[in-house]
């Protein structure tokens, strides 16, 4: 099955748009562009149905329903209750808050594993639990590497541990953990599990009803969608949580994980991913009474064998380049590497790169993407060059870009 990459982009205004069209766009996992049918659905909300939502007259009950169908789709693509999907503001805003379901579980001397790959989301609501007695282990990465090593984490947990939280996919490394092998680990000891799936979701879709996990977040802004935080619990877990809404919406599952309350038109918004994938599915493969879940994950093999061949060229490129080291494994895999690649040059600086394919018009970023623990492990801590130079591609990146990006880097090499 040939992937339809113009098909693909003729979905998104910014690739149609002169001022913007010209640019490749090398910077997804910072956050994705967004296709037309999540942009409607945003200025068509903002256009008529911008009120309270849930009331009875029209344009309230037509909020209502653009809510809720945004609450399906994100429940839908995770095969998920859409009653277990909490949409919060953010990802890190939806780890703080689970901190704070969480901490009342807990007796002092309990444990929670956190990493030093992940991003600080899920590290530093965690970590400030110290404060209140709770001992925090950290899993450590291979300083070379970027790897986590699952022996290590075996040595690490115990009868104390609670919670084990870890990332699906480091937004520096690119790895795809092994999540049933940590939650394996986990249970062993009677310990929960926290996933960060942001720089996962984006190239591989989950499926709740197969996860060992207990609780899975993510980002639509990274996912063709709107700032909007999806985290979704299994139920029995969820339910043992304190509550952190007001007090007269404990009952409440959209609400009972969220003090800030729902955004509205973002939320509603989220129908418009659904829709995108629905329209590349019924191109690709014609249309067909599956469920959403399972036209979504075809849709997503499709993304994955586009990505996987795309991160090889660049890595393939890179590793050609003297003086280049690169974070990760050296080859993309689907399923093992996302197409997220970090490196650094010797001799040239990651600002000087990142300005230089800026005059190329390719837009790519560098710094520590907030993963700064994971830098410090890796020995890239200097101040002075600021980080990894990081290209991240989604499936509507093209040949013609990464050739552009290849040919700017090897003249900088
Ligand atoms: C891996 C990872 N986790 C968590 C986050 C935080 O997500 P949010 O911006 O929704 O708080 C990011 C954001 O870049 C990320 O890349």
């Amino acid at each position: 099955m040939s992937f339809a990459i113009d098909f693909v982009r003729r979905q998104y205004p910014v690739f149609q748009a002169p001022e913007t069209a010209p640019w490749a766009f090398l910077e997804n996992a910072g956050g994705s562009y967004v296709p037309r049918q999540v942009v409607d659905r945003l200025t068509h909300f903002f256009e008529y149905t911008k009120v309270q939502p849930y009331g009875p007259f029209p344009a309230s009950r037509a909020a209502g329903e653009a809510m809720d169908a945004g609450y399906r789709a994100m429940a839908g693509l995770l095969n998920a209750d859409a009653a277990d999907v909490t949409l919060g503001p953010s990802t890190t805003m939806n780890c703080y808050v689970l901190a704070q379901a969480i901490r009342p579980l807990l007796q002092p001397g309990d444990e929670i594993v956190v990493t030093n790959q992940d991003h600080e989301a899920n590290i530093g609501c965690w970590r400030r639990l110290a404060e209140f007695g709770i001992r925090i282990r950290e899993w450590g990465i291979d300083p070379d590497s970027g790897e986590l090593n699952i022996e290590d984490l075996r040595r690490l947990v115990n009868a104390r541990t609670r919670w084990v939280c870890f990332t699906l996919c480091s937004n520096i490394v690119g790895t795809m953990n092994d999540v049933d092998a940590i939650c394996d680990v986990a249970r062993e000891v009677g310990a929960h599990t926290i996933g960060d799936g942001v720089s996962f979701a984006p190239h591989q879709l989950l499926d709740v009803r197969s996860t060992k996990l207990d609780i899975y977040l993510f980002s639509a802004y990274k996912t063709f969608g709107t700032h909007v935080g999806v985290m979704w619990g299994r139920p029995e877990v969820m339910t043992q949580l304190r509550p952190q809404g007001h007090y007269f919406n404990d009952d409440q599952a959209h609400y009972r994980l969220n003090p800030a309350g729902p955004l509205h038109a973002e939320i509603a918004a989220l129908a418009g991913i659904a829709e995108y994938l629905d329209t590349l599915y019924n191109h690709h493969f014609g249309e067909t009474d599956a469920v959403f879940h399972a036209r979504a994950r075809r849709v997503f093999e499709l993304f994955a064998h586009h990505e996987t061949h795309l991160a090889n060229r660049v890595l393939g490129a890179l590793g050609r380049m003297p003086g280049v080291r690169i974070i990760g494994c050296p080859a993309a895999e689907t399923g093992r590497r996302a197409a997220t690649i970090s490196f650094v040059q010797r001799d040239r600086s990651p600002a000087d790169i990142t300005r230089r394919l800026a005059d190329q018009k390719i837009a790519v970023r560098h710094g520590h993407f907030y993963a700064l623990r994971c830098l410090e492990a890796l020995g890239i801590d200097d101040p002075e060059t600021a980080g990894v130079v990081r290209v991240s591609l989604v499936h509507y990146n093209t040949e013609n870009e990464v050739t552009r990006l290849i040919k700017a880097l090897q003249v900088l090499s």
